[in-house]
């Protein structure tokens, strides 16, 4: 295949293992730096230039984008996404990691265990807030910090309140999250590689220090993974849509808890660690995953008019519950279940013979009409004002 690794840093350890493994391997590899890409939409097709000039045909790119450059280089990602490159970590997936509050979000809905966390913005929230984490001492993250910069931890009440005040003053949106005391300065880095963890280390905070990144003199050691951390870290990479990605973990008293899944982790500290072929087995995954470039599948199975994508649940008291999804009546109404989700398990395209059961969701394709039955109507909150009559109140045109 022919790869470009999107990289301002040519010379660094990460870029120049990638770009031997991809050499070793016989495929054609260039980095090329994030910022000299030209978005063109001028012609008919998205397409790219590259110093100036229109870029050669690429089967694949793997983007390394900085911090300081999510915008651009994310936007640079989505142009090959829409020139149909293949990408292992998608540009959606990239911005929302680097945005700690955006990723807890996407997370939070599937039961990935995290440090309980909480975001406000008023002054008089705040206390009631770090309360409801569990009170101090508390840590207070700034939402795009990395390398321990901008993870703070605050003894007590009245500092924490201090400087949560201070930042946002400053303009600055912190995040408010329990302290995980037990992970006593240590944390774990697995590192993702499609659907598995390929290699992990444990990182250990130098002295009294509770940030255990490398940046703030942290120590490594390479880690056998427990199962549930392992599930943990790959299934928090998929949700990102990230095929490779540092999925940082802390070992609290009830399991894994995810604090962070990075979409550029860098290779030596745990290629080091592990004496692992990181490297490797990312330029494999790549090549065994270039014939199949993101699809934004929701966007594509709604051009045909009245047919779209919905997730059905199978309510307790569905007619549903107990009927194989051949009997369920489904395929006759013109909807077909793609995959099945039974508690953290998803059957993907489930055949007639799957039995349905209370609380199983179906995300399904087919006619929007049909499925509208199927789609229990939203928990109302209490109204707070009045609907409005059917009729006009009183006629307030002009005679
Ligand atoms: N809630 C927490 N409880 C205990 N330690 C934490 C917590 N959050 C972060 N840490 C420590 O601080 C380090 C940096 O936090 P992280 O959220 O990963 O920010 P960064 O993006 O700067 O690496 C972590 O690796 C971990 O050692
Ligand atoms: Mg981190």
């Amino acid at each position: 295949m022919k790869l470009a690794i999107l990289s301002r840093a040519p010379r660094s350890y990460s870029t120049q293992r990638l770009r031997t493994a991809a050499q070793d391997r016989g495929h054609q590899v260039k980095v090329l730096n994030t910022l000299r890409f030209g978005i063109d939409l001028s012609g008919d097709e998205p397409d790219l230039q590259f110093r100036g000039k229109r870029l050669s045909t690429y089967d694949a790119i793997l983007p390394r984008i900085g911090n300081s450059i999510t915008y651009f280089g994310t936007a640079v990602v989505r142009q090959f996404e829409q020139m149909d490159v293949y990408t292992p970590n998608t540009s959606w997936g990239i911005a929302n990691s680097r945005d700690k509050l955006r990723a807890t979000q996407i997370l939070s809905r599937h039961n990935i265990g995290m440090p309980p966390t909480t975001f406000v913005r008023d002054r008089a929230d705040v206390i009631p807030a770090i309360e409801r984490v569990g009170g101090a001492p508390v840590v207070i993250k700034l939402l795009e910090g990395t390398q321990g910069i901008g993870v703070i931890l605050a003894p007590e009440m009245k500092t924490a309140e201090a400087i949560i005040e201070t930042l946002q003053s400053t303009k600055q949106n912190v995040l408010i999250q329990r302290f995980v005391k037990e992970s006593k300065g240590r944390d774990i880095r697995a590192l993702v590689v499609g659907d598995r963890v390929v290699a992990a280390m444990r990182r250990v905070a130098k002295g009294d220090e509770f940030r255990s990144n490398v940046h703030r003199g942290g120590s490594v050691e390479p880690v056998e993974l427990d199962p549930d951390f392992e599930r943990a870290a790959v299934r928090s990479a998929q949700i990102m849509g990230l095929r490779v990605a540092g999925v940082d973990m802390l070992e609290s008293d009830e399991g894994p808890q995810v604090m962070e899944v990075n979409s550029s982790p860098g290779l030596e500290g745990i290629e080091t660690a592990t004496k692992l072929d990181v490297a490797g087995a990312i330029i494999d995954h790549i090549d065994n995953q270039v014939a199949f470039p993101e699809i934004d599948v929701r966007q594509r199975l709604t051009v045909s008019t009245g047919y779209g994508v919905a997730e059905i649940a199978v309510h307790e008291a569905s007619d549903l519950v107990g009927k194989s999804l051949g009997d369920s009546g489904l395929r006759e109404r013109d909807i077909t279940a793609l995959t099945l989700h039974r508690g953290t398990m998803v059957i993907p395209n489930p055949n007639s013979h799957h039995v349905l059961e209370a609380g199983d969701r179906m995300l399904c394709f087919g006619k929007l009409e049909e499925m509208r039955s199927m789609i229990p109507s939203r928990r109302r909150r209490t109204r707070k004002v009045k609907r409005l009559p059917k009729e006009p109140i009183h006629d307030a045109r002009p005679e």
